[in-house]
């Protein structure tokens, strides 16, 4: 009799008891907090920033200071740029060709911020004029150090289809003109949204 009782009390209480596990589970956290638990977009254009010729689309408002400390009699700017600042709206296309079709604008500023070698705090917006994203921003904020091979920034956040964003952008030269500074950037972003 007892015995029968204990299975009538299990088979009556053993679902709830599933259920709740299942709840727990469900409510756990998971790795990305807050965000849908598939695969990161992924976002693949070209940057091209151009700072010579008539009609720059990134130009430097502060000089480095000369470099003064030396012992040379004519003080020359600091090879590593540190302290300059250059405002940018560059195109985005989605090949590496300037007339590529455009995806949108970098908009933004980046400055040297390595004494030791050419590596700049890079803050800008991605703002997407066409495609899917059309309308949507994405916010960047991290270390850029052109001449390295690749360079990954943070993505902190976003607009629109990208509210919520977190995530990370590669960054690869494409090209470079050494004597003028222009280049082309290729650019893998991946985010949770
Ligand atoms: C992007 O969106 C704007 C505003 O809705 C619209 O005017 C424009 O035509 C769109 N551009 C493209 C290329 O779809």
């Amino acid at each position: 009799m007892a015995k029968e009782a204990a299975v009538m009390l299990l088979a009556l209480f053993l679902p709830l008891l599933v259920t709740a596990e299942a709840h727990l589970l469900q409510d756990q956290p998971t790795a990305a907090v807050g965000h849908a638990a598939s695969a990161p977009t992924h976002l693949h254009f070209y940057f091209h920033d151009t700072v010579s010729g008539k009609s720059p689309t990134a130009v430097r408002v502060v000089s480095p200071p000369p470099t003064g400390s030396s012992s040379s009699s004519s003080p020359s700017p600091q090879p590593t740029f540190f302290g300059a600042v250059t405002v940018m709206d560059d195109p985005l296309t989605e090949g590496p060709e300037p007339g590529s079709a455009a995806v949108g604008r970098a908009q933004g500023l980046y400055m040297g911020s390595d004494q030791a070698k050419i590596g700049f705090l890079q803050a800008m917006n991605l703002v997407f004029t066409a495609g899917p994203h059309n309308g949507s921003t994405l916010a960047l904020l991290g270390r850029n150090c052109p001449l390295d091979s690749v360079r990954e920034l943070p993505v902190v956040g976003g607009t629109g289809k990208f509210r919520f964003a977190r995530g990370y952008a590669l960054l690869r030269t494409h090209w470079l003109d050494l004597r003028t500074g222009d280049a082309t950037v290729e650019y893998d972003v991946y985010v949770m949204h």
